[in-house]
């Protein structure tokens, strides 16, 4: 039986990179005959504002019954600025499939790409986790006496005992499985002691199980500041949902920028979820201007996720090699088009 992938290539350029990102994975199905099959859904505003309609109710249980991926390109659209759409797709298969492990790579492929002086590969090189389920992002709070001067926001920080210790569990086994030696703990208990007193508890517990490891921990505004001083004492970092958010765009531009960040979105042993780092960017949808590397190596992250290293490893060095020879679109300071950069990796897989 072929395993299922779905994809959503979403909005603004979302579409263009996936069309790319699909293409990569066709001719990795076709050239070494990968039993996967790929099946594709129209999620996204266009089809939220023509029907109201933001994804199926039976969507999760479809993916879990009927699928082993998900592939996202990006959601947000300037015609929903409620972002409705995207908070249900996006959003709603993070918390629906309780993928509860965000992981976002930081791998510089090419010094020339890094921001920073004098750096080279293995100076930028780590794994970002972030917690993918809790934190700001589930949505409780509400506004009082809305659109008046005395109005009220209020928007919850939800941590729990078990949603912080499987986090940082994950990311101590994947330093373990993966002989990395160093874990960073991100949270900034200094100024919230109940939310992130919880993450100092959890991890004072986690570590004592992994002493081979070396394990400690930095306020997050700290850790922005090490990740740009000196990003190469870093291997894995492991921080809350919001924060995670942040820190993942700045390692992204450590690496070269967002065209280049991928994640993989995990619930380990159900179907799992992948999708570049990146947005929709709507001022350069449709133009043939994105830069679809984010999204091959996101797929590189999903066939690695479905068993298949070898292939994963290909795209790596097939994205490298654009790279090392300037096939790049113009963000990474190359000349080509999102549709040729494509082409190129394809033809070099
Ligand atoms: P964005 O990531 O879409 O774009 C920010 C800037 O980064 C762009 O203007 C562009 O200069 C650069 N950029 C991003 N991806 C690029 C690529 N592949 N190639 C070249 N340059 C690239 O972030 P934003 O502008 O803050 O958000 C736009 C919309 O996307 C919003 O609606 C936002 O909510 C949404 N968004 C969605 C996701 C997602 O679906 N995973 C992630 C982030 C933002
Ligand atoms: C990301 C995005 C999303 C997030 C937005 C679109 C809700 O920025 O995947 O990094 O904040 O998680
Ligand atoms: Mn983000």
């Amino acid at each position: 039986m072929p395993r299922r992938i779905a994809i959503i290539p979403g909005d603004g350029i979302g579409i263009d990179v996936t069309t790319e990102a699909t293409k990569v994975l066709q001719t990795l199905i076709k050239a070494r005959n990968l039993p996967l099959e790929l099946v594709t859904f129209d999620w996204g505003a266009e089809k939220y504002l023509r029907d109201g309609v933001s994804l199926p109710k039976d969507a999760f249980e479809m993916f879990r019954r009927e699928f082993h991926a998900i592939f996202i390109g990006a959601l947000g659209d300037p015609r929903v600025p409620d972002m409705k759409h995207a908070a249900d797709i996006l959003l709603g298969t993070r918390f629906g499939l309780d993928l509860y492990v965000n992981q976002r790579p930081v791998r510089l492929l090419d010094a020339k790409l890094c921001p920073l002086k004098n750096r080279t590969e293995k100076d930028v090189n780590f794994i970002v986790f972030r917690e993918n389920t809790e934190g700001l992002y589930v949505g409780m709070g509400g506004n009082f006496k809305r659109g008046t001067p005395d109005e009220i926001a209020v928007q919850e920080d939800v941590n729990t005992r078990k949603g912080v210790e499987r986090i940082l569990v994950y990311a101590f086994e994947y330093a373990r499985s993966h002989g990395l030696k160093k874990l960073c703990m991100s949270d900034k208990s200094n100024a919230l002691p109940f939310g992130h007193g919880l993450w100092q508890r959890t991890f004072a517990d986690v570590r004592e199980r992994y002493p081979e490891i070396e394990s400690w921990h930095l306020y997050v505004d700290a850790l922005t500041m090490q990740m740009v001083k000196n990003p190469a004492q870093f291997e894995v970092v492991v921080t809350c949902n919001m924060f995670g958010d942040i820190v993942s765009d700045l390692g992204a531009q450590l690496q070269g920028g967002l065209g280049l960040a991928a994640s993989a979105n995990l619930n380990p042993g159900h179907v799992s979820m992948f999708e570049p780092v990146h947005g929709s960017a709507p001022k350069y949808a449709g133009k043939n201007i994105a830069n679809p590397m984010a999204a091959i190596l996101t797929v590189g992250m999903m066939l690695d996720d479905l068993g298949f290293p070898e292939e994963a490893a290909k795209i790596e060095s097939a994205v490298a090699g654009a790279i090392h020879q300037d096939k790049t679109t113009r963000d990474l300071g190359g000349p080509l088009g999102t549709r040729e950069v494509g082409d190129w990796i394809c033809a070099h897989l």
